[in-house]
């Protein structure tokens, strides 16, 4: 994993629930996760949230270039994390049959989705412009964050 050496998940986990123990609001705890992400991460382009709104996730707050608005359910990665509540680990965009482009340079990207009360709120959605650059440590760390962003919001 190209990180800094003393980068650690453990470390990174217990960052965020302290960040997002302040207040229950979704906007706030989604604008700081994905601040304290994009700080963080090695290699990240792009971290943030999309929200359901209907049968659509609607970009939420995130950190980097300016993004897709709206993805449909089912569509993309993200549509495709929110109807199958699974996370989803793309080593190569390009493999990814109907991946939506919103930075055409990112190259991989991690998707998880979000359930609350088992109602789906959202994913969070990770990307990086280099190839392969999530491993399952990436996707358990990630997930772990997920559960904190949840367990902080009502
Ligand atoms: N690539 C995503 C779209 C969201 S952006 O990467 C920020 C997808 O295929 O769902």
């Amino acid at each position: 994993m190209m990180v800094s050496n003393n980068f650690s998940w453990q470390r990174l986990i217990q960052q965020a629930e302290g960040l997002l123990s302040v207040t229950s609001n979704r906007i706030s705890n989604a604008a700081n996760l994905s601040a304290l992400l994009y700080q963080e991460l090695a290699d990240v382009s792009w971290v943030g949230f999309y929200f359901l709104d209907g049968e659509t996730l609607m970009v939420g707050p995130f950190q980097g270039k300016p993004a897709c608005v709206s993805i449909k359910l089912g569509e993309g990665v993200c549509g495709t994390a929110a109807v199958t509540g699974e996370t989803i680990r793309v080593a190569d965009v390009e493999t990814f049959d109907g991946h939506i482009v919103c930075d055409a340079e990112a190259r991989s990207e991690v998707v998880v989705p979000l359930f609350k009360k088992e109602q789906l709120l959202g994913v969070l959605d990770v990307d990086s412009t280099r190839l392969d650059r999530f491993g399952p440590d990436d996707e358990a760390g990630l997930t772990a964050l997920a559960r904190v962003y949840l367990s902080s919001v009502v």
